[in-house]
């Protein structure tokens, strides 16, 4: 990985962000006769290059919602969502002297609460692929309050991408996800990542919005995101970036087959748990610890 250090512990992965990334494993390719195989190979081409610009395109909208995105959750939420970060780092088992990673980490959120946990022994990355949400990141580092300072862990934000993480394996002790599952275009591999950059016997904490199979839930989900979010979202200018939200949840796999991809990725114990009455939910996945 190449990396740029800034004054503000910014490290750049210099670059193959938004490189091709869905799952090229095709099985049994060898056996097929070579007419079948070129065909196969050009489906791969056009999924990788649809999964290109689907990646390209939320970075770019990632960006562009930046200036407004802490306002944004602290209304849409009223302030909850600073509770369900904190169970999330809270799930993820980090204590201190622990190196921690927060990956799709925006503007730092959870990064933030992952520091005070690990305290300053510990060590704290966050990774993104949106370059204007690293820089609020650190922006807001630089201005946490001493004590506050003093009692979180160092923090390096990386630029990278969820689908390769620039890390070596089993070099974090804790991780979390916010809200990003949803949005990267391959989740398999996001979670074997994640699986890949912890140490044995340690947890992430996956919270995001819940594809709930309850129908009242699911109803006054999508009555909130259509008469409240994205009503405020068009007075903060970025209602067409929060119309993706609905159906980006409605293709969210649930909690029981988020807990299924989880063992499918190598974590020995998934269990998703219900937040916010059910709003939002939070997957914890444990690597085995032998
Ligand atoms: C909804 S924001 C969540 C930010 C923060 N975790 C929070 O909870 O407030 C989702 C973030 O995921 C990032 N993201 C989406 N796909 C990514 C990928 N493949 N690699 C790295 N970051 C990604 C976006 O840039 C964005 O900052």
């Amino acid at each position: 990985m190449q990396t740029v250090r800034g004054s503000c512990h910014l490290s750049v992965a210099l670059r193959g962000v938004t490189r091709p990334i869905v799952n090229l494993q095709v099985s049994g390719q060898r056996r097929l006769p070579l007419h079948l195989r070129a065909v196969d190979v050009q489906a791969q081409n056009r999924e990788t290059s649809q999964a290109t610009q689907d990646a390209a395109a939320r970075e770019t909208m990632f960006n562009r919602i930046a200036p407004v995105y802490d306002q944004m959750n602290d209304v849409l939420s009223l302030g909850q969502h600073r509770v369900w970060k904190r169970m999330a780092v809270k799930w993820s088992r980090a204590r201190a002297g622990q190196r921690a990673l927060d990956v799709c980490c925006g503007s730092g959120d959870i990064a933030f609460l992952l520091a005070q946990a690990v305290g300053p022994s510990g060590e704290v990355v966050g990774l993104d692929f949106a370059q204007d949400m690293l820089d609020d990141a650190s922006g807001r580092e630089d201005e946490r309050v001493p004590s506050v300072m003093e009692r979180s862990a160092p923090m390096e934000w990386v630029a990278g991408d969820a689908l390769r993480l620039p890390f070596d394996d089993a070099s974090f002790g804790a991780a979390t996800m916010g809200y990003g599952l949803r949005n990267v275009t391959d989740i398999p591999l996001a979670l074997s990542e994640l699986h890949r950059v912890l140490q044995p016997g340690a947890s992430v904490a996956v919270l995001d919005f819940n594809n709930n199979p309850n129908p009242l839930i699911d109803g006054f989900q999508e009555f909130a995101l259509a008469n409240a979010v994205v009503p405020l979202a068009r007075s903060f200018g970025v209602a067409e970036d929060y119309e993706y939200l609905r159906p980006s949840i409605k293709r969210f796999p649930s909690g029981a087959q988020q807990e299924q991809l989880a063992y499918a990725a190598g974590f020995t114990m998934a269990v998703h748990y219900p937040v916010g009455f059910g709003l939002m939910g939070c997957l914890v996945a444990t690597k085995s610890g032998s």
